[in-house]
């Protein structure tokens, strides 16, 4: 059962309406706009019908009215003439339909069914996500690790300290980092990220502190860098473990005195930045082994927050769920209101190597597969094997980091090129050298496999 609006100023019809739907739904009538504003301030009205025309009042501006004050709330313009420019002005203010007289009941049915009952009404053993809305860049999370840490969060935004954040990969160090600078009171300035595991080494120096005209071969312009781009600011360096120790070095004096150098200029340059440094590596052993600098990390340590991988605040999966689900259905153009209660428990039961950008990315791939306004357990597809996930992940990101640093500008080719090898030669082992079945099991022809045999120079001896 839906509760129902009809705002018209003909009594009679208002009347006939609402006998025509009791049964069903439960129908409340204003003659006019006042009696209507009334009604849905003091009632949880689900749909409105407005008349096209009220006596001297227009209906599109009742209808302008109504979305301003009810924005969610479904709104449809009853026209007598049908006219195009009243349909098409009354769509642009907001109204999610038309119904034309004479009026017949089907249609209203019709109307409720598709703008409340469906979208609304979750069975039993559904969670409705309808009514869920979030700001951009909310931080999800209410365990008592994250309300800890979220406690941390507001103490750090308020000062200008470094803050080193350490955890996993994916469990949320980008986000948090963001959320600090956002609540600080550096916000309206810009926070600049910067990846120093993404960047190739030789050109670190010049990203992080900018260059002059000449500073080296290639350098035909001079170039800001990244503490200049942050200036009153904040800047994100990601992957603080990873950084050379010439950098290391230039890095300890910005925290020192506040200034940096351009390459190739000898002259220091004030910046006033605020830094925020995060690893997944364990830097306690790289201080051991003398690879990273304990001053500096001092330095960087003045705040620490430590995210804890998702499988230790399993807590949390049922909201971030959620908040993915909507997410994705707001990026894909999706609409998912209904839940099945089982998808949470199967979320809950997994472990997450990946952590939080694992969860975002198996939601995600759901939403693309459900086929109605439900998110059901079959959506959800889970990596069969946990250690192969986990192994999968390291050795991506290893496979990335070698390469980068081994052979620049060529990453992706030799990437492909090398799993490729690796498949190929697992294959033939399984099937015993049979090269009919490996063509089959890899999915390619036997002429293709016989080119790749050759292209990586992998001997198979029989068929
Ligand atoms: N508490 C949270 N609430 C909402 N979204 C979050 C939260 N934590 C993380 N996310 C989202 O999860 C994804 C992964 O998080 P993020 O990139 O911050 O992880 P990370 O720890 O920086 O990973 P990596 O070590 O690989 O760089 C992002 O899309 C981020 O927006
Ligand atoms: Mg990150």
């Amino acid at each position: 059962m839906a509760n129902v609006l009809i705002v018209d100023d003909d009594e009679g019809l208002c009347y006939s309406i609402e006998r025509a739907l009791r049964n069903i739904h439960k129908v409340f009538t204003a003659t006019h706009s006042e009696s209507a504003y009334n009604i849905l301030s003091n009632n949880p009205i689900d749909i409105a019908f407005i008349d096209q025309r009220l006596g001297k009042e227009s209906g599109t501006e009742i209808l302008k009215e109504i979305k301003g004050r009810f924005p969610k709330l479904p709104c449809i313009l009853m026209t007598a003439y049908g006219s195009s420019e009243t349909i098409l002005e009354s769509i642009s203010q907001g109204a999610a339909d038309f119904i034309s007289k004479p009026l017949e009941t089907d249609g209203f049915l019709h109307l409720i069914e598709a703008n409340v009952v469906k979208k609304n009404i979750c069975s039993d053993d559904y969670i409705n996500i309808s009514e869920l809305e979030y700001p951009p860049n909310v931080f999800i999370g209410k365990s008592p690790q994250m309300i800890k840490i979220l406690k941390t969060v507001a103490t750090v935004a308020a000062t200008d300290s470094p803050v080193l954040i350490t955890g996993e990969s994916g469990t949320g160090k980008d986000h948090i980092a963001k959320i600090i600078h956002d609540y600080s009171n550096r916000s309206n300035h810009p926070f600049v990220p910067v990846n120093s595991a993404a960047i190739p080494r030789s050109l670190l120096e010049s990203e992080m502190f900018g260059h002059v005209k000449g500073a080296f071969s290639g350098a035909y312009q001079s170039k800001k860098g990244k503490f200049e781009t942050a200036d009153k600011g904040t800047i994100f360096l990601n992957e603080i473990g990873d950084l050379p120790s010439g950098l290391q070095a230039k890095l300890l004096h910005v925290l020192q005195d506040g200034t940096i150098e351009k390459l190739g200029e000898n002259k220091l340059k004030k910046v006033d930045v605020r830094l925020i440094s995060a690893t997944n590596k364990n830097l306690d052993e790289k201080l051991e082994s003398g690879s990273f600098r304990e001053d500096l990390f001092y330095r960087l340590n003045v705040f620490s927050i430590h995210l804890p991988p998702l499988r230790d605040r399993k807590a949390d999966i049922v909201e971030l769920s959620k908040f993915f689900i909507k997410e994705a259905c707001v990026n894909l153009d999706k609409e998912v209101t209904c839940v099945h209660k089982d998808v949470f428990e199967i979320l809950a039961s997994y472990d997450w190597p990946g952590n939080i950008r694992e969860l975002k990315n198996i939601i995600k791939k759901s939403v693309i597969v459900s086929s109605r306004q439900t998110l059901e357990p079959d959506n959800i597809v889970l990596p069969k094997n946990k250690e192969a996930a986990k192994s999968l992940q390291n050795l991506k990101k290893n496979l990335y980091k070698e390469y980068r640093e081994h052979s620049y500008g060529d990453v992706l080719h030799r990437a492909f090129d090398d799993i490729e090898k690796e498949f190929i030669e697992d294959a033939l082992k399984e099937c015993k050298g049979n090269i009919s079945q490996v063509a089959e099991m890899l999915g390619i022809s036997r002429v293709t496999l016989y080119d790749k045999l050759k292209k990586y120079s992998i001997k198979a001896h029989s068929d």
